[in-house]
């Protein structure tokens, strides 16, 4: 039997001027797609902005239904949006940010299993890491690859006898 350790790092900034301008605008972008949310039942909004290679801004909103497992984030609607508009271009950054209506978040937004696993999926196919940035007024925490947030993943390396 052996151990291993995984382990990662990411950087917290206190204000978003503390972000590069590109990734300013990103989570801008992120907050503002936020009032696009349809989240009649959960009453969280959350906002998704992906920055492409080509300079493009994508945004994604959640969108529920009331058949709850037809719901789908924030974060792949950003992402199945970026991949129907521009099937051939990179996706550099994906900004996430959220709003609930009953209370105050104090930590920003997170993707679940579900985005992250789609994540990977983009980074894999374009051989690219996507930034993850989450952003919440108190404080900002940036991923330099989406890859991190889903260790031992579920890749098309398992799908073949190596
Ligand atoms: N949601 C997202 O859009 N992204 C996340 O990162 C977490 C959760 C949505 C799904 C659902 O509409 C609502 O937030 C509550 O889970």
């Amino acid at each position: 039997m052996r151990t291993e350790k995984l382990e990662f790092k990411y950087n917290i900034y206190n204000s978003i001027d503390e972000l590069s301008k590109d990734e300013q605008e990103l989570v801008k972008k992120a907050i503002l797609a936020v009032d696009n949310s349809y989240a009649p039942y959960s009453q969280f909004h959350v906002g998704a902005a992906a920055l492409l290679e080509n300079g493009e801004i994508v945004q994604g909103n959640n969108i529920e239904n009331t058949v709850s497992p037809v719901c789908i984030c924030a974060e792949r609607t950003a992402l199945f949006s970026s991949a129907a508009q521009y099937p051939d271009t990179k996706i550099l950054k994906l900004a996430i940010t959220a709003k609930a209506d009953n209370f105050e978040l104090e930590e920003p937004a997170s993707p679940c299993g579900s985005c992250r696993q789609v994540l990977v999926e983009f980074e894999t196919k374009q051989q690219h890491p996507i930034k993850v940035i989450l952003y919440n007024k108190n404080h900002i925490i940036s991923i330099e690859s989406a890859r991190y947030l889903l260790p031992l993943t579920f890749d098309e390396t398992r799908l073949k006898k190596h």
